[in-house]
């Protein structure tokens, strides 16, 4: 059966969203918006498998929302909404916890990576995070999942569960009157030149929200003179840039830099070479800053702008997460009857 292409994601409002967000999933979002049904979400019952303190957990969804709105995720054409509002999201998610094996969570190199050598001291949550994800996006049946390079396992994951669902579940499929693919088998959508954006600070390790060093990211509050120094300051090498991409290989931080020029103008990595190959970065940086200040410290603007009067931002979020609702409860209506609960 064919499903309606509709695209579904979702960023946790667990600190500032930084340029490796913006720039592997944030961005990527808004063109989408024209060619298909987009579900925009603020994670939040993500960022607590983590410890967040209540009032920043507060603050960073209502600044996560105002980005979304100022990155231009139109509230008319999408759905943007907070996942604990739409209360679907754990009901399906624990439906999931009994679908999907422990052994699938406890190979997730993101859980493996974030509880360290203490995995018998998380939260449950934390391990069980990948159930809560596949629920996000398969109780609106989304066919599409932009997200960045680290999200690709999370959402093999996803498609493990859509088919051991249809299939544990085929024959109640099939009795209560669905197709037999009740589920879809969702497709990453990672593409791009900025699929995973480096730290400024050493260029093998992945941009976060994480990393102690504020230096290592660009931050969407950002203001202009931040982000000039950002980049300036950021670790490069003594080399010209190349002229070909293979030039950059072995070359982290030039690779990054490029990646970021790249994304940032809607160009890529080949054409920014083209320009600036056989130049240092003595040239380079200050064009890449210019580019970051046009591009960026409008948003940051922007994001002030709407976090000044809270109100219209909830709105956005209450009137979301009503239209988000329709469709959850059709779905889990559906799954109740399929996995046997008496209505
Ligand atoms: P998170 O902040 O973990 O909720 O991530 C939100 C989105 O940003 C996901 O689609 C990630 O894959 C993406 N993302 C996070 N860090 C990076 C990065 N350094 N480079 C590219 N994309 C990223
Ligand atoms: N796990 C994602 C991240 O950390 C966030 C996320 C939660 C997500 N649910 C999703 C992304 C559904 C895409 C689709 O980046």
């Amino acid at each position: 059966m064919s499903f309606t292409p509709r695209v579904f994601s979702g960023i946790q409002p667990s600190g500032d969203l930084h340029l490796g967000n913006y720039l592997g999933a944030m961005r990527r979002f808004v063109p989408l918006q024209d060619s298909h049904d987009c579900l925009y979400c603020v994670v939040d019952m993500h960022a607590i498998t983590v410890w967040q303190t209540p009032e920043d957990l507060r603050r960073t969804t209502l600044e996560l929302t105002a980005s979304y709105l100022a990155a231009g995720i139109d509230p008319k054409k999408s759905i943007l909404f907070n996942q604990s509002q739409v209360h679907q999201h754990a009901e399906l998610a624990w439906v999931f916890n009994c679908v999907a094996r422990i052994g699938w969570m406890t190979r997730m190199t993101q859980f493996k990576d974030k509880a360290g050598k203490n995995s018998e001291n998380v939260s449950l949550g934390l391990l069980a995070y990948p159930s809560l994800m596949a629920a996000d996006i398969l109780l609106y049946k989304a066919t599409h999942v932009p997200v960045g390079d680290d999200q690709k396992q999370h959402l093999e994951l996803t498609r493990d569960i859509a088919q051991k669902f249809n299939n544990d579940f085929a024959d109640s499929i099939a009795s209560n009157g669905f197709d037999k693919e009740y589920f879809p088998v969702t497709e990453p959508l990672i593409a791009g030149p900025a699929t995973r954006v480096m730290s400024l600070r050493d260029g093998s390790k992945k941009m976060s929200k994480s990393d102690p060093s504020d230096q290592s990211r660009i931050v969407l509050t950002d203001d202009a003179d931040t982000i000039a120094k950002k980049i300036k300051k950021a670790k490069s090498d003594a080399e010209p840039l190349p002229t070909e991409l293979d030039g950059l290989k072995g070359r982290p931080e030039a690779d990054n830099l490029v990646g970021i020029y790249a994304a940032l103008s809607g160009k890529s990595k080949q054409d920014v070479l083209d320009a600036f190959g056989g130049q240092g970065f003595g040239a380079f940086k200050p064009a890449l800053a210019e580019l970051a200040v046009t591009e960026l410290a409008p948003m940051a603007d922007e994001i002030r702008r709407y976090l000044a009067d809270p109100t219209e931002i909830e709105a956005v979020l209450r009137d979301g997460a009503e239209r988000a609702s329709v469709i959850a409860a059709e779905t889990m209506g559906q799954v109740r009857d399929i996995i046997g609960f008496v209505r």
